[in-house]
């Protein structure tokens, strides 16, 4: 049974919605609960597919596992394995974070190597290095990877590129290393932010996320703690560029625009007016949306790689001209394909976009990835006449439910089954 999207553009946009928790800070957290003792309390854990993921690992691993609307209990008292399930270590990159939660616990961790969006060459390498500095010995033959780590000593970790999986893992299993780990370009992404506000919820001594120097002091046992998941900052850039998109204006609550300043810089350039104040934002577009001139992606605080494809949606049914260079994932216009085949005039030339915005219309087009898919409903709500998205698969791992949240900011979109 295929699912699909189907979607009536040309309707200015109305309404208001609300932002669920981030799947980016989530699924570190899920990880990060094998670090306690007992029973840890997360809320605000979205209903995602990446999520329900991750609560199998746990569950493989040995932990209790429950789920009430978006509180999540994990309770690692009858926790035992150290080994990842193939099937599930592939289904996402984010599993690779279960690695460094297990080594800090049991000094030993295997699995097969990670899956996750086809977003290009997604090497772990910054990752292994990291554990290997922490003094694990980490062997891998036919996919496969196993670590040992008779001890982990805390030491200085420079990254070469401020990666936001391998600073995460650094710090999973810099807390169970006997003294002080400092890592150094570490990515300063907020769900790592997230990240260090929940392991220290559970007692973990951890300082700086946010900057350009994390420290841990590890090798204490943690104790289970009780946390709520930040607003997902790319969910709300999508309901940003829906109403970018489709013109109109929408409330999104729980918003936190400190998260996202380039995107609403870009778009407050292309046209629209925003504002808002704690834990809410809103959004209008009442003319024509123009261009953003030249943009690039770049680590935080820089444009987000994630809210690449969701701008580049909107804006290629705008009116004016844009040039986006990606500079993270080396395969991230994959949806260009979708957005040209509802009219879009986009050129994608080695890592640069180049948009002139005009008239879209309609199309049955298919998802590839999660934010590509995404992109393509955004594009869809512009469009004149009827789309239809498939690949919903894609963009379930991201979104609670994309159409249901479309709908409250005012967008005909529904989804259905052939
Ligand atoms: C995280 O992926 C996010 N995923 C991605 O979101 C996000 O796009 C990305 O960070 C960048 O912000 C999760 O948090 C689960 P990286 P991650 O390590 O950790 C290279 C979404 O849509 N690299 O910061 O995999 C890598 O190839 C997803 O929610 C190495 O070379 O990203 C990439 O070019 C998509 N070696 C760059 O670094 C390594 O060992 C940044 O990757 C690790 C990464």
């Amino acid at each position: 049974m295929m699912e699909y999207f189907a979607v009536e553009g040309g309707h200015p946009l109305e309404g208001s919605v609300t932002i669920h928790g981030a799947k980016n800070s989530a699924l570190p957290i899920l990880a990060a609960a094998l670090l306690a003792d007992g029973e840890s309390v997360i809320h605000n854990c979205p209903a995602l597919t990446d999520c329900a993921a991750a609560l199998e690992i746990l569950r493989c691993l040995g932990c209790r596992v429950r789920r009430e609307g978006t509180t999540v209990t994990v309770d690692t008292t009858c926790r035992r394995e150290h080994v990842i399930p193939d099937g599930l270590m592939g289904r996402m990159r984010a599993s690779v974070l279960f690695l460094g939660a297990l080594l800090a616990r049991d000094r030993a961790a295997a699995a097969c190597w990670p899956g996750g969006c086809a977003l290009g060459a997604r090497p772990i390498d910054l990752h292994i290095r990291a554990f290997q500095a922490l003094g694990a010995q980490v062997r891998s033959w036919n996919g496969q990877l196993s670590l040992q780590a008779p001890r982990l000593a805390g030491r200085r970790l420079a990254l070469p590129i401020p990666s936001v999986g391998a600073t995460e893992n650094a710090m999973l299993a810099a807390c169970g290393a006997q003294g002080v780990t400092v890592i150094d370009n570490p990515a300063r992404e907020p769900e790592i932010v997230d990240l260090q506000g929940f392991l220290r919820c559970l007692g973990a001594r951890v300082t700086g996320a946010g900057s350009d120097r994390i420290t841990v002091e590890g090798g204490h046992r943690l104790h289970p703690g009780e946390y709520t998941v930040m607003a997902d900052r790319i969910v709300t850039a999508t309901y940003l560029c829906a109403v970018a998109a489709a013109g109109g204006e929408g409330e999104l609550r729980g918003a936190q625009a400190s998260h996202l300043a380039p995107v609403i810089s870009a778009l407050k350039g292309a046209g629209c007016a925003i504002g808002g104040q704690k834990g809410r934002l809103w959004i209008r577009r009442k003319g024509p949306l123009g261009g953003v001139g030249a943009l690039r992606t770049g680590p935080y605080p820089a444009f987000p790689t994630d809210a690449q494809p969701l701008l580049a949606a909107a804006l290629a049914g705008g009116g004016g001209k844009s040039r986006i260079t990606e500079t993270i994932f080396d395969h991230r216009f994959r949806y260009v394909q979708g957005l040209a085949e509802m009219g879009a005039c986009i050129q994608v030339r080695g890592d640069t976009a180049a948009i002139v915005g005009r008239p879209l219309r309609g199309a049955w087009v298919e998802a590839t990835d999660l934010r590509g898919g995404a992109a393509l409903t955004v594009a869809a709500l512009a469009a004149q006449g009827e789309s239809r998205i498939g690949g919903l698969e894609h963009i379930d791992r991201g979104y609670e439910a994309l159409d249901r949240d479309l709908r409250a900011l005012g967008g005909w979109v529904w989804r259905k089954q052939e």
